[in-house]
């Protein structure tokens, strides 16, 4: 499935014997990179190096193609060892691929079959945009020129005007094992969008023109796009650069360029168009997570009618489902015979019924026969989850219903196993869309904590619910004082109260750390788990370790891909799944589905809601920006939780926030267990 390209092999190896490689020696961090810290962060770390002095390359053998041209980039110096292992030889490719859209690919020339520091993103796994067949250097909206001189370097320009919207000239490109950087001058982020579209506006009285244009990196590895003043810096921890630049001009040929014609470019041309969504689905939807029971749903359905307000949708987090277990009914509280009758009501009422799926697994303790959980057994047989390194076994992480596995989507028989949980629960619970949680994918614990120990399953997650002993919320919005003093200083003295207590009170181990800054590279050696570089990310010490499945588990394909690679696609993995999956549920309906982990091109398959938020004004101003932003993105089937997911809300903001999100395509209240509820 996963197929590395292995383009430019000839030309590279008789390179490669011209200079032998083993007179080169590999040496740790060069001094002079050392020296002098990096200007822009390695998490504002002042003794980082500045990968800026590394050598940079030096292009040769250019072949001029039909659509383009090709080259090798031979490295310039000794190898700086910055964040990882330079790659002495490169491949670029120069492709016109449409009038509007040039294509820069660099990727390393020549490594061993099945080495993991080559990895470049298949086409069957993110689209990758081609050449129509007709284009080339002379009808392209866009030219690119390069420079020697003192190294590679290049920069895109407007054939009609000049104009230069992309240029690394005055910056080296560095192209390391695990850490890739360049850099462009400028005139002037759940899930990953790896591309921006800059609008240069021009209003002078000579009559200029506002132009636009965009800038697409393929690339799912984990990476940062760092803004600076006068320049962007764009780095990924590994695969290839892999650039599209979009002109932003149309057909019309009189030169003129549009945001609009470059979001076009970008969606119609490089990750594919939005899925159509059924017409229900952008009625008002209402959901919570503490539902207790099929009479409260029915409850909250009738308290709608009975206020004369329109409710399309109700959903269930995870309440519905016995020990928190995909695809269960709760037998006490959502007892299946009541769970359809509940739904053929709404039915009957023109309504609809959208529960949650987990993206975890639970694994069964083996030591228990009636633990038995038929949808991990069925996946197991097919040896269709993602694999701990160390053991070869599955990689059993923590989630709610305790130690769990994730299936891996490139086994192509992980489909079907879905497909056809679906299509049984559905029988029990007759939903009319699936909503997916926890595709980043989350996980409670670092690494395969569940190793060796699943006979202590079902355990209980690592931190406290919502509604355990002294756990009550006491967050309200901003300016809760003044619009309800008298419950604010009523809030304010039982929050000092529960703080003083806890801080006297151990409830839960105190968990283990997996923080480790900086490492420095090894030679011939990946760190996947603490990569040099270190990635700003908003987990606790900037770990890859926390919060999701290992960097170092590992997939069931030909290369062993681990999750190092594939991190940022899991959640777009199982959207596509979930999407197949409801197209055999429901033959020639639009699925519905919503993600929680996406990336660019998960339009195609899902909706998209912006994850947990909180009950302030700031979240609510937020999503007006998230909105816009996915809209941009080819995802524009997008909501924010109305009236906020975590704390308490208010009158005052929940209703602003239910009037405000009337203009959004997905319209959907939700709100964490045991806050004051919205409805
Ligand atoms: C490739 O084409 C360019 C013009 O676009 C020309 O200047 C150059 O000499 C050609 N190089 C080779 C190796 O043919
Ligand atoms: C989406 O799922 C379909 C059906 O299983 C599969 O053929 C396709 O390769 C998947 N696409 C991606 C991008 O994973
Ligand atoms: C704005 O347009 C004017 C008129 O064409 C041109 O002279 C000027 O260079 C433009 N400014 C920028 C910053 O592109
Ligand atoms: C940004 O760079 C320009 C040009 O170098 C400089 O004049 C300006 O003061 C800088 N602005 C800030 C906020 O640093
Ligand atoms: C502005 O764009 C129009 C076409 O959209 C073109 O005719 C005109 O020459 C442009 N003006 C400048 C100053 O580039
Ligand atoms: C459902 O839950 C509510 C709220 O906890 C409770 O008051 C009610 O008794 C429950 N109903 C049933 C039938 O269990
Ligand atoms: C065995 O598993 C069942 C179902 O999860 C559970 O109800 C029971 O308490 C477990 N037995 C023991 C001894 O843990
Ligand atoms: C994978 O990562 C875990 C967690 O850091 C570590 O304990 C384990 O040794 C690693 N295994 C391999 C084979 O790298
Ligand atoms: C309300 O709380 C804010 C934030 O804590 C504080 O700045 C403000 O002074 C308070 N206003 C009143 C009227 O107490
Ligand atoms: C004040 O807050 C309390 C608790 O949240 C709520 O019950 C009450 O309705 C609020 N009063 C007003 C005027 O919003
Ligand atoms: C992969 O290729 C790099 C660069 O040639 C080399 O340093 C490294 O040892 C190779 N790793 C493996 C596992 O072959
Ligand atoms: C993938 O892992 C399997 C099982 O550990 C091993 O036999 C195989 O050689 C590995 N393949 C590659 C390309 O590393």
């Amino acid at each position: 499935m996963l197929t590395k390209s292995v383009a430019a092999l000839a030309a590279l190896l008789s390179l490669a014997n011209a200079q032998s490689p083993t007179e080169r020696t590999i040496p740790t961090l060069s001094p002079q990179v050392a020296a002098a810290p990096s200007l822009t962060p390695t998490i504002l770390d002042p003794t980082a190096p500045n990968p800026q002095l590394c050598p940079g390359y030096k292009a040769s053998s250019l072949i001029n193609t039909t659509s383009g041209f090709t080259a090798t980039l031979t490295l310039a110096g000794p190898a700086c060892q910055a964040y990882g292992n330079d790659i002495e030889f490169l491949t670029l490719e120069v492709q016109y691929q449409t009038s509007s859209r040039l294509n820069v690919k660099i990727y390393p020339a020549y490594l061993a079959p099945g080495n993991q520091t080559r990895y470049i993103l298949s086409p069957e796994l993110v689209l990758a945009p081609t050449w129509d067949g007709k284009t080339g250097k002379g009808n392209s909206d866009l030219v690119l020129t390069w420079s020697n001189e003192p190294t590679f370097q290049f920069k895109v320009s407007r054939t009609g005007t000049g104009e230069e919207i992309f240029s690394t000239y005055g910056s080296v490109i560095v192209f390391e094992d695990q850490f890739l950087e360049l850099r462009t001058s400028m005139v002037d982020v759940y899930g990953t969008y790896p591309w921006y579209q800059e609008t240069r506006y021009n209003n002078t009285a000579a009559g200029g023109n506002t132009t636009a244009h965009g800038v697409y990196a393929r690339n799912a590895h984990g990476q940062e796009w760092l803004l600076r003043n006068g320049s962007l810096t764009y780095r990924t921890i590994g695969g290839s650069f892999d650039l599209y630049f979009l002109s932003g001009q149309d057909d019309g040929g009189d030169g003129a360029s549009s945001a609009l014609e470059t979001i076009g470019q970008f969606i119609n041309g490089c990750v594919g168009l939005p899925a159509m969504q059924m017409y229900w689905t952008f009625g008002f939807h209402q959901c919570r997570w503490g539902y207790e029971n099929i009479s409260v749903m029915q409850s909250l359905v009738q308290n709608y009618r009975a206020a004369n307000i329109p409710l399309e949708g109700v959903w269930n987090d995870i309440d519905i489902y016995t020990l928190y277990r995909d695809f269960t009914n709760d037998a006490n509280t959502f007892p299946v015979d009541e769970m359809r009758a509940f739904v053929a009501q709404l039915h009957a009422d023109g309504q609809h019924y959208v529960p949650i799926v987990d993206s975890n697994i639970y694994a069964p303790n083996p030591e228990n026969a009636s633990d038995a959980y038929a949808p991990f057994e069925r996946a197991a047989a097919l040896g269709t989850f993602i694999r701990d390194p160390t053991t070869g076994d599955f990689y059993f992480g923590d989630n709610w219903p305790g130690f769990s596995s994730w299936a891996d989507w490139l086994v192509e028989s992980s489909q079907a196993w879905w497909t056809s949980e679906l299509m049984m629960w559905h029988n029990d619970t007759p939903f009319d869309g699936i909503w997916i949680d926890l595709s980043e994918p989350s996980s409670f614990c670092a690494g395969s904590c569940g190793n060796g120990r699943l006979d202590e399953n079902p355990v209980h997650p690592p931190f406290l619910l919502p509604n355990d002993p002294l756990q009550a919320n006491y967050n309200y919005p901003e300016g809760f004082n003044i619009s309800n003093a008298t419950e604010a200083a009523s809030v304010t003295a039982a929050s000092a109260s529960q703080a003083a207590i806890l801080s006297t009170t151990t409830l839960l181990p105190v968990p283990t750390t997996t923080t480790r800054g900086r490492t420095e590279p090894t030679p011939g050696v990946r760190n996947l788990n603490f990569p040099p570089y270190v990635l700003n990310s908003v987990l606790v010490g900037h770990s890859l370790l926390k919060g999701s499945v290992a960097p170092n588990a590992t997939h069931n394909d030909a290369s062993n891909t681990t999750e190092y690679e594939l991190h940022n696609l899991f959640g777009y993995q199982i959207s596509n799944a979930t999407y197949h999956a409801l197209l055999s549920v429901f033959p020639n309906k639009r699925p519905f589905t919503i993600g929680r982990g996406t990336f660019a091109g998960s339009g195609k398959t899902t909706a998209h809601w912006g994850g947990d938020n909180t009950s302030t004004w700031g979240s609510m101003f937020l999503s007006i920006a998230q909105a816009l932003t996915f809209m941009m993105s080819g995802l524009p089937m997008f909501g924010a939780d109305i009236c906020g997911f975590s704390g308490n809300t208010d009158f005052d903001l929940c209703s602003r926030w239910m009037s405000m999100s009337a203009f959004f395509p997905f319209y959907r209240n939700h709100n964490v267990k045991a806050s004051q509820a919205d409805a």
